[in-house]
């Protein structure tokens, strides 16, 4: 299977954390020996959101803040790469699918401004023509509405195109926190792409999610 694997920056910690470092490089190292191949994409987390605020209070445009959060994931994709043996970063959906041509594995964290990470993954997924995007996020799933502000918010198992777009569809703004960003939400939608959201807390989930066993949320 071709995997796209989206690990949100929150998920890695700011800045990342070894031991969760070494968890996703041991899933991902057992779904290339499971004859997989995998495209990882690697948020900024914490650090880039406060790269962002820095720009911002300098009085920086929206596009400049969102160019140095970019940086942030490229960093932490540059961490993330050195472990799994694919140190280079690809900063373009061609590199990155050019290098998945060669090899069953590669980095990459930010593309460009006014999108996030989220849709670097689903680009990746268009271009690559992937099986499945996974995104490991720091929530169990897609809830009816966002649980941080919303008691009454129900956790969804599985949810169509069409609810996707109604839950989490709108624009982007710099930092944007959204369990799938509204541009990647619009896009998945259209091209009908593949999408399993899981918590990422517990790296596990993203095997059991390939392996097909009921997690987080299928979006198809
Ligand atoms: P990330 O996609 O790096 O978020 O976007 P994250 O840390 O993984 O977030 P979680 O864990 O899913 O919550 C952080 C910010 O970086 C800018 C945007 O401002 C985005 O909100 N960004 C990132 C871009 O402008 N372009 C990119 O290609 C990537």
């Amino acid at each position: 299977m071709k995997i796209v694997l989206r690990i949100g920056g929150s998920i890695l910690g700011s800045p990342p954390d070894s031991a969760t470092v070494l968890a996703y490089a041991s899933i991902i190292h057992k779904l290339i020996e499971q004859g997989n191949e995998v495209a990882v994409v690697v948020g900024g987390g914490k650090i880039a959101r406060e790269y962002i605020e820095a720009a911002r209070s300098l009085g920086l445009s929206r596009s400049a803040q969102d160019s140095v959060a970019i940086q942030a994931s490229r960093l932490n994709a540059r961490l993330v790469g050195l472990k799994l043996g694919a140190p280079s970063v690809p900063t373009s959906v061609g590199g990155m699918v050019s290098r998945l041509r060669k090899r069953r594995i590669a980095v990459m964290g930010g593309l460009k401004p006014g999108i996030t990470t989220d849709t670097v993954a689903t680009l990746i997924a268009e271009a690559w023509h992937s099986d499945a995007l996974i995104k490991a996020s720091n929530q169990d799933g897609i809830y009816t509405s966002d649980p941080r502000t919303d008691k009454s918010a129900r956790l969804l198992h599985k949810v169509s195109y069409q609810r996707l777009v109604e839950i989490l569809g709108g624009t982007h703004s710099p930092g944007i926190h959204s369990i799938v960003d509204p541009v990647a939400v619009e896009m998945i939608a259209k091209q009908r792409i593949r999408l399993i959201v899981v918590n990422g807390e517990r790296p596990e989930n993203v095997l059991d999610a390939v392996e097909g066993r009921a997690v987080g949320t299928l979006v198809s």
